[in-house]
């Protein structure tokens, strides 16, 4: 009898994700991951609630179908539009379905761990928030869906009493980084554009949400921003909150809580990445957001 060892899947519309992978794969080298870019529909951020929810279920089922007993969606768009939506109405669906599909002589460790399920990434973020925040003035910077989805406020809310939250779409960040133009000098209007937005709705802000895994790839120039700008607001001393850490340590705690999945996990420190674009572009992009080189395949998601 063969024991089925199971996958982290990684989901994002394309190369944000990598953020969220790199500082899992830190916290968490052990096991074997398989990452799934988008990247031929990205970006997600400006499209409506019938498409995310569809692209991001068929993402999720096709990692489901590559032995993924978990799937980060490492996208706040889609962790805003279609999470719950796939939580309560397709999950329970699926497990049901995985039961009945378990190929013969295969053993599955108790009927529980056969489950699959699926996270986010907003919860973990917005947990984090409260001990960060002097002023209790936050601001999110994220795509034109979650911005729209009020995720980050309506958890927020649930979470402190008394913080005062603004939002900010950047619809064209997302572009520049899927097309590799995030360092250029052309990106500075845009840095400079949606931070000089948001601090003049609120200048009391000292709490910046990126809300968006793309836009730690942004970093280096909205640091720079904040250096040569942030004195001209009431907080100054601003805080820049990039999820990629918050959602590691947030998936540690959570198969320490839930030993069902762990122990389908497979321990042997790899990683695959799929991307539903051309694999050598993104292979080459992938090398130079992440620390070493990778080699990509192609995937079709229809
Ligand atoms: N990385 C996705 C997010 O966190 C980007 C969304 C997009 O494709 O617009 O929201």
């Amino acid at each position: 009898m063969q024991r089925i060892m199971a996958k982290i899947g990684i989901f994002d519309s394309g190369y944000g994700g990598l953020t969220i992978l790199e500082a899992i794969r830190r916290e968490l080298p052990q096991y074997d991951y398989l990452y799934l870019g988008d990247n031929a529909r990205a970006p997600y951020g400006t499209h409506s609630f019938d498409v995310i929810y569809r692209y991001t279920l068929q993402a999720v089922k096709y990692l489901f179908s590559q032995d993924c007993a978990l799937v980060i969606l490492a996208c706040n768009t889609a962790s805003a539009k279609a999470l719950r939506t796939i939580q309560q109405k397709d999950l329970p669906e699926i497990n049901h379905k995985f039961e009945k599909i378990v190929p013969k002589g295969k053993e599955i460790i108790n009927p529980k761990s056969s489950k699959r399920n699926v996270l986010g990434v907003i919860r973990p973020t917005v947990e984090a928030v409260p001990a960060i925040t002097k002023t209790g003035h936050i601001g999110i910077l994220a795509t034109p869906a979650t911005v729209s989805s009020e995720s980050y406020v309506l958890e927020l809310e649930k979470l402190a009493d008394g913080l005062s939250v603004t939002q900010q779409a950047c619809p064209l960040w997302v572009p520049l980084i899927e097309n590799g133009e995030h360092l250029s000098e052309g990106a500075d209007y845009f840095v400079d554009k949606y931070l000089q937005q948001i601090l003049e709705k609120d200048p009391r802000i000292d709490t910046l949400i990126l809300g968006c895994t793309h836009y730690p790839l942004l970093l280096p120039k909205i640091s720079q921003w904040i250096r040569n700008n942030g004195k001209r607001f009431a907080a100054s001393d601003i805080q820049v909150i990039s999820q990629g850490y918050l959602e590691a340590k947030s998936l540690a705690d959570y198969l320490v809580r839930h030993p069902e999945y762990a122990s389908q996990l497979s321990q042997g420190g790899s990683c695959h990445y799929l991307t539903t674009e051309n694999a050598d572009r993104f292979s080459q992009s992938a090398s130079l957001f992440l620390s070493s080189p990778v080699q990509a395949e192609h995937i079709d998601l229809e």
